[in-house]
């Protein structure tokens, strides 16, 4: 003797209850094979947050000019997550007293590397002739902002390098 369903109505109730017991079941056993694939994606592609300052060594003060500036080129490794970077800048050295201004030479619109125009004692982007000063604020042009100061440590031995936190 078989058992029909007394009302059509039925049958979908049941099936709607089967699949969601069935993809409850498959979300279950998914998880050891899911969870250490997301964890892995995530170590490598996971948004780093903003890595902490490094510091490297520039040049001695003495050899930083007060009335131009110096161009400096700084080598790096920096880690994001799983990714280690071999970063290369150009910083612009220039001494003030006894306190060194450095500015990383990457235009603050959409990250360019400016030059020094010696003639007119400027930054001059050739991307889209933005301009800025010695101390790197706008003068003209489209960046929104000035160029980034570094902090630069300049130590009691004058023979000793000049440091930067980059
Ligand atoms: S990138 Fe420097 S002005 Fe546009």
């Amino acid at each position: 003797m078989t058992t029909e369903p007394s009302d059509s109505r039925d049958l979908p109730t049941n099936t709607t209850r089967r699949s969601w017991l069935e993809m409850f079941v498959a979300m279950l056993l998914a998880i050891p094979v899911l969870g250490p694939a997301l964890l892995a994606a995530w170590v490598v592609i996971r948004p780093g947050k903003r890595a902490d300052p490094i510091e490297v060594m520039a040049l001695p003060l003495a050899e930083i000019p007060s009335d131009g500036v110096r161009t400096f080129r700084v080598q790096y490794r920096r880690q994001h997550g799983a990714f280690v970077e071999d970063v290369e800048r150009v910083v612009y050295l220039r001494r003030k007293g006894n306190n060194v201004i450095a500015l990383s030479a990457e235009c603050t619109h959409l990250g360019c590397n400016v030059h020094f125009d010696a003639a007119n004692k400027k930054f001059a982007c050739p991307c889209h002739k933005g301009t800025f000063d010695l101390d790197g604020a706008v003068l003209g042009g489209p960046p929104p902002a000035q160029l980034r100061r570094l902090k630069a440590i300049v130590p009691t031995d004058a023979a000793a390098p000049v440091r930067l936190e980059i």
